[in-house]
């Protein structure tokens, strides 16, 4: 049994990413910047902004974060989406959600110019991205598939049962995984809470990938001999003794799933560091104009 380390590989790619900026800049090119748009002071929202910003730092990006209190209104955070669409100076940028409630999410997303929009989350990227064309692929989906591929784990023709069907992890995931190239070309079976036959699929299942969002869901007897189990799951359970008052808990029952595995990846340390790691790729991309002139 391997485990799939999440945290090497993100520190890995983002010295990569490192490198071929200061490469870019040697050579007369722009310095790639991200900007991040934050609202209100929800403590997630706060704690991925910032490392956001420290990943630009690593990877010699410039950043800029822009801060709005949460009274800011729809038009108003609309007006600052339009500013950064035409900043030539902003390559890519990020509206970090959630939003409060008074401003419609998806009318935002659909205000970011999709050349800019390297979260992935505009549906041309997200069309694009189902019928396999250049596009910006949202951080979690994009960085299990670079974990798949930097881990060499076979998935051609294989069998792999995504759990659940969200827009930003389930649907996007199993379009990937069935797409005509590598990591892909697997039969995809996707399961939710209405599935009848879950356990079932799962015991079939070369690769499980699981993003349900229930502490603990998979248990060994879910899962066949020898599979791999990628784990999406980061529900904070109460702990005292922790500083931050929680920890993180995956949706595998990992002491119990991972003797069964050819490889797992653990939460924390697996899936959950590879997202920013995206998003830096992502940037990377806009500022070499690499999807979209
Ligand atoms: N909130 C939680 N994850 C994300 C993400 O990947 N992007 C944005 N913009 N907001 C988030």
């Amino acid at each position: 049994m391997q485990i799939i380390d999440g945290k090497a590989t993100a520190a890995e790619i983002k010295k990569e990413i490192a490198a071929e900026v200061e490469e870019i800049v040697a050579h007369g090119g722009k310095r790639p910047h991200l900007a991040a748009i934050l609202v209100g002071h929800d403590g997630g929202s706060e704690t991925y902004v910032k490392n956001k910003v420290l990943a630009c730092e690593t990877c010699g990006f410039k950043s800029t974060l822009i801060r709005f209190e949460d009274t800011i209104t729809e038009d108003e955070l609309l007006a600052k989406v339009k500013e950064l669409n035409e900043d030539d100076d902003v390559d890519g940028f990020i509206v970090q959600l959630p939003l409060p409630k008074h401003i419609s999410e998806q009318k935002v997303i659909e205000a970011i110019d999709y050349k800019k929009d390297v979260d992935g989350f505009h549906p041309i990227n997200v069309g694009r991205m189902s019928i396999g064309l250049p596009c910006y692929i949202s951080a979690t989906p994009n960085g299990i598939l670079t974990l798949l591929s930097r881990y060499g784990i076979e998935t051609k023709g294989k069998k792999c049962v995504i759990l659940g069907r969200s827009n930003i992890v389930g649907k996007p995931m199993a379009s990937l995984m069935m797409q005509k190239r590598y990591p892909g070309d697997a039969t995809v079976t996707v399961c939710h809470s209405h599935s009848p036959n879950l356990k079932e699929e799962c015991r079939h299942a070369d690769i499980i990938i699981a993003a349900i969002g229930s502490p603990h869901f998979v248990t060994a007897d879910m899962v066949k001999e020898g599979a791999v189990v990628i784990d999406v799951g980061t529900t904070r359970v109460p702990d005292p003794t922790r500083k931050s008052g929680f920890r993180l808990c995956g949706d595998v029952n990992f002491n119990d799933v991972a003797p069964k595995c050819s490889f797992i990846s653990p939460v924390p340390g697996g899936v959950g560091p590879m997202t920013i790691c995206s998003l830096m790729k992502n940037t990377l991309s806009a500022g070499k104009k690499e999807f979209y002139k």
